[in-house]
């Protein structure tokens, strides 16, 4: 698939980039990075320290940094156009250590975070708040950009830069913004009833910020017990075990008879449940599984609200379309959360107040050489 895909990219050829060559790299320097050398091999390696190449650039020293759901996509080797010693990461902080010329918001040292979105600024799209641009031929249209999956900083607010520790601040990368947007995106209303899908830490956090938007009831999918139970004793949310409860559907039916409100979906594409998408996802007649879209399309009320922030990569079969047009479902894609769009709203509102303290997920911490161990470790969390 990855070859196959490299190959389709190559085809396409590359979006061409004006380089600038009055400005160097940084010769005979290194530093740590985390590279992907193939499925399941992630290691630490040395690279040289970049240069600023545009006068828009901005070279962070990394001082934190977090691992994601979409960081075990690449991990499994499903997430296209990765090439060997691809560097990796894409939710990180950390302190101004250059400037291009045409960078006048930041001074050296300032602490900052970094969205893990790259996005030019400029576009229509850009203009809108909607943070979306280059690199991915394959959806008719080009696709987001992200650090570590192909290759934007954003500026933390500088005012308030020493009011939380880096900790909280962190996760304004991707969790934060990414968790709230499903919930805002999909319309969590006061007194809806949500039915959640995945439960690691975008799914986490999308309860807890649908039960902020006034959700009546927050029901949580997943099969792994240490994350149903911490999502009860964290959360006070109700968890539905599918490994119990092979038929979700009729579970959330049992749970609240009139179907779910609005249901998010925060799962993953590569851990099919039955033998028949197994077997098509293994054949690759399917990149992606439908048993979460169908499972939501059921289970929300007519005209519900499912939404779409799990990433997933392309075809899906069998999908329930008869349900989703009989019952007038509002099936949303997502996208890549346009994360800078929430920043302000969210550091301002949830963070500084201490509203929603973003720590309540945190539960290992190591230092940067330890890095590539915590992919196996993250994956043994799913279990
Ligand atoms: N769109 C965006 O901008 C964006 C940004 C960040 C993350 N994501 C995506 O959001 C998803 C969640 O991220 P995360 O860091 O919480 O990932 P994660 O891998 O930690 O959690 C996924 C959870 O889904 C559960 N799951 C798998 N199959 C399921 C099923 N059929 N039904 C219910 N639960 C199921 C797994 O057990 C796991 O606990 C990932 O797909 C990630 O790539 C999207
Ligand atoms: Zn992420």
């Amino acid at each position: 698939m990855q070859t196959a895909t490299n190959r389709f990219q190559e085809h396409l050829g590359i979006e061409p980039t004006d380089i600038h060559p009055e400005f160097n790299h940084v010769e005979g320097t290194s530093k740590k990075a985390l590279a992907w050398f193939g499925s399941k091999n992630v290691r630490m390696v040395a690279a040289s320290i970049p240069d600023i190449t545009e006068p828009d650039d901005v070279i962070l020293q990394v001082t934190g940094t977090t691992i994601c759901g979409s960081d075990l996509h690449l991990y499994h080797g499903e997430i296209m156009a990765l090439q060997k010693g691809d560097i990796l990461r894409h939710e990180f902080m950390g302190k101004v250590f250059k400037v291009g010329p045409n960078v006048k918001n930041l001074k050296l040292g300032q602490r900052v975070v970094s969205s893990f979105q790259i996005s030019c600024g400029k576009c229509d799209y850009c203009r809108e708040n909607l943070f979306v641009l280059l690199q991915n031929y394959m959806y008719g249209q080009r696709d987001a950009g992200s650090f570590g999956y192909s290759h934007f900083t954003g500026e933390f607010p500088r005012t308030k830069q020493n009011i939380v520790p880096d900790e909280k601040a962190l996760y304004l990368s991707d969790v934060l913004p990414t968790s709230y947007h499903t919930v805002v995106d999909t319309g969590v209303k006061p007194g809806d009833v949500v039915g959640v899908w995945g439960l690691g830490p975008i799914g986490q956090c999308a309860a807890r910020w649908a039960l902020l938007e006034g959700a009546s009831r927050v029901i949580e999918i997943d099969r792994v017990h240490s994350r149903l139970q911490f999502a009860e004793d964290k959360s006070g949310i109700e968890t539905i075990d599918f490994s119990q409860y092979s038929d979700v559907t009729k579970r959330i039916y049992e749970l609240c008879p009139r179907g779910l409100d609005v249901a998010p979906d925060c799962g993953t594409f590569h851990e099919p449940k039955t033998l028949t998408h197994k077997i098509q996802k293994t054949l690759m007649l399917e990149t992606d599984v439908s048993e979460t879209i169908n499972e939501m399309i059921v289970s929300v009320r007519k005209m519900g609200r499912c939404g779409i922030i799990a990433v997933d990569a392309g075809f899906a079969n069998a999908i329930n379309v008869g349900a989703l047009m009989e019952k007038g479902v509002r099936l949303i894609g997502n996208g890549q959360a346009p994360i800078r769009k929430y920043w302000e709203e969210i550091f301002n509102e949830y963070i500084i107040p201490g509203k929603f303290d973003p720590t309540f997920m945190i539960t290992h911490r190591v230092p940067i050489d330890d890095l590539a161990k915590l992919y196996p470790a993250f994956r043994q969390s799913h279990r």
